[in-house]
């Protein structure tokens, strides 16, 4: 059967979806993967089922924390910024992660919109000026409770994190949370899904039910946040300069259209360590300020390393990247979504996860993709045709196949990640047993069985492309070696589920050969010298290992040199232009991340080269055609511009 492929309808369905952005005192670690990668598998899932999504994160750079720790390591708060972010960054490009837009808080049309909603609730008067007295966790950038008794030094003891709290006594700003208790409890109640699991409802709404005290929102000891606007001896408080970013992320102060499009948000997904801040401040702020409350905060629980918290001065903490190192994208993904539902929290153990890994990808899933895609290659040179009629087993599997789709799909809708991946494998055995039941490998003895052969290895390929489509959200890497080993030319994700067939896969294209879905590691090499938890090693770009090219594929990079035609600053970036370059005979538009080292008047007439088959991008809602060459010195950019006067549009190589 024909398979329509996805068109723009004229009212597409939107979604949008949240991580909460990370602090940059520290490099990423496992947490904040997992939070991440959720995010990345719901919008891959939304996008199949047609949605338009815009997928937010970011990083959270302001406050006393970050202060703390940049002086710690001799840096400034933007030097030590600007280095974890580029970690981050570069963990969520290697786990595969598609975000619509990375926010950083330092930016200044987040700062700007920050002073904007603060002085719009100062005019409304929800803050009002006072004195805060008590105690403030740094760790945890928040203000203990008053009832927390003083230990025998007269110290008290942060209840989340187990910290020792500063006493704080200062002139500050306050939010009148107080006078939102009431309104909150009837938004619980008008909308129990606010908060998922329900479980965590009820915590929330129990302690709202005891009564708030009004928010100290700035603090004139912390040097490093956005100003109060008209007093700047004051800053904003870390947290009520983060949670906005859920706006500011998503064009309030900079794009109308957009964030008229896309608040409230869908779902913010946080950690169950951050819920009060998200559950009871927030939908406060916004109340106050007249949006539109968000649908839902989904709350997930904590991974723990053998059984134990992670926390820097054990050790234990899970550098993600090792792990990647040896797996690539997808067996990660899939365990952290496998192993334990949202809510709860779960355990990581380099057996558990080698076990899941050997168990159900490379036995379950990579052996079924290997022995059907050999037999096709064995049997018919890797082209099946003149397959045989349909018998009623091969009607089951099809049916199956519905029946586990629209089980998937339900699942990931609910966020029951966990369900729909049992669900998947409950299909991928059911494809194991049809090829026993069936003995392909029997069949093939006997030539006049032919037909009735390429029908069996049809259906079992039409399975393993529907395996695909499921497995997509968690496993893109993955879905797409598959989609491709069958020979499709179009790409997976050109469809949407309710237009996916069982049977849309063509009869007559040519498959490949199968390679490894999934590397096997023994457990020794896993964990020798406890690799995996062991801090990473430093690399300096010099010393990463880059894979060699063949000279082939170095001529495939289209190269070129651009004349530098305008060039004007991105609005609302620090260090995006806008540049028109020409190559000759066309001229192109690329956004280029170059101005906090080159003035426009540096670059305008300058030659330089620049990549021109690099596939289109979108960055803050401008197309980027082209790219142009610089070195990257310690994450400064320098270009190389043509000192001879040569043709726009040559070639370079
Ligand atoms: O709280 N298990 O940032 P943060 C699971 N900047 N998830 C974990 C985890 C673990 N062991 N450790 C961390 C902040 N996480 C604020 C947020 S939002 C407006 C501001 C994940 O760097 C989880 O998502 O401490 C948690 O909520 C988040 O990282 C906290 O990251
Ligand atoms: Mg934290």
């Amino acid at each position: 059967m024909v398979e329509k492929q996805a068109k723009p309808s004229n009212q597409p369905k939107k979604f949008y979806i949240t991580t909460p952005i990370y602090y940059v005192n520290d490099i990423p670690h496992i947490g904040h993967a997992y939070t991440t990668i959720i995010a990345d598998s719901i919008t891959r899932h939304k996008k199949l089922a047609g949605y338009e999504v815009y997928f937010l994160t970011g990083t959270d750079e302001h406050g006393q924390k970050i202060e703390k720790s940049a002086a710690e390591k001799g840096l400034s708060p933007l030097e030590l910024a600007d280095k974890v972010v580029g970690r981050f960054k570069q963990l969520w490009k290697e786990l595969l992660i598609n975000y619509d837009f990375f926010i950083r808080t330092t930016e200044p049309f987040h700062e700007k919109g920050i002073q904007e909603i603060f002085q719009r609730l100062k005019e409304k008067g929800d803050i009002y000026k006072g004195i805060y007295k008590g105690w403030y966790c740094v760790s945890c950038e928040n203000f203990l409770a008053e009832d927390i008794p003083q230990d025998e030094d007269g110290l008290k003891t942060c209840p989340d994190c187990g910290q020792k709290a500063n006493q704080v006594a200062e002139d500050c700003y306050f939010f009148r949370l107080s006078a939102y208790r009431d309104k909150l409890l009837t938004f619980y109640q008008q909308n129990p899904n606010f908060v998922r699991p329900p479980a965590r409802m009820n915590e929330v709404v129990s302690f709202v039910r005891q009564g708030l005290k009004d928010l100290s929102i700035t603090r004139t000891t912390v040097r490093w946040g956005i100003p109060v606007p008209g007093d700047p001896e004051h800053t904003i408080y870390v947290w009520f300069d983060a949670l906005h970013n859920y706006l500011t992320g998503i064009g309030y102060g900079w794009n109308k259209e957009l964030f008229a499009k896309f608040w409230p948000a869908d779902i913010h997904l946080i950690g169950k360590d951050i819920l009060r801040f998200h559950a009871i401040f927030w939908p406060a702020f916004l109340m106050a300020a007249g949006f539109p409350l968000p649908h839902c905060v989904f709350s997930h629980g904590w991974w723990l390393k053998d059984e134990t918290k992670m926390s820097k001065s054990k050790g234990n903490v899970l550098d993600p990247s090792l792990i990647l190192e040896d797996f690539g994208p997808d067996p990660l993904r899939y365990f952290l979504l496998r192993e334990v539902p949202i809510g709860l929290d779960g355990n990581f153990s380099h057996e558990g996860f080698l076990h899941r890994v050997n168990s159900d990808l490379a036995n379950d899933l990579g052996n079924l993709v290997h022995r059907t895609l050999t037999m096709i290659n064995n049997y018919f040179q890797g082209n099946l045709n003149e397959v045989g009629d349909e018998t009623s087993l091969d009607q089951n599997l099809q049916a199956a196949f519905e029946k586990a789709k629209s089980q998937v799909i339900a699942h990931y809708d609910d966020l029951a990640i966990n369900r729909a991946l049992e669900e998947i494998w409950v299909f991928v055995n059911q494809v194991n047993k049809y090829l026993a039941e069936n003995e392909p490998w029997k069949i093939a003895r006997r030539p006049e069985k032919r037909p009735r052969l390429a029908r069996i290895l049809y259906q079992a390929g039409c399975a393993l492309r529907g395996i695909a489509l499921l497995i997509y959200p968690v496993m893109p890497a993955s879905a797409t070696k598959i989609w491709e080993m069958l020979g499709e030319k179009t790409k997976l994700t050109d469809r949407h589920y309710d237009q996916f067939r069982f049977d849309g896969w063509e009869k007559g294209l040519r498959i490949s050969p199968p390679k490894p879905l999934f590397p096997r590691v023994k457990l020794e090499d896993f964990i020798k010298g406890k690799k995996a938890q062991q801090p990473p090693p430093k690399k300096t770009p010099k010393e990463e290992k880059m894979e060699m090219i063949s000279f082939d594929e170095f001529m495939k990079i289209d190269l070129r040199v651009g004349e530098i035609l305008t060039v004007e600053k991105v609005e609302g970036t620090k260090k995006l232009y806008k540049i028109q370059v020409s190559l000759g005979e066309e001229t192109r538009q690329m956004v280029s991340g170059i101005a906090e080292e080159y003035k426009p008047e540096d670059l305008t007439g300058k030659k330089v080269v620049v990549v021109a088959n690099l596939k289109p991008a979108v960055i803050r809602g401008i197309e980027s055609q082209t790219m142009l060459l610089a070195a990257d010195v310690n994450g400064q950019a320098v270009i190389p511009f043509f000192i001879e006067d040569v043709p726009a549009g040559a070639k370079v190589r």
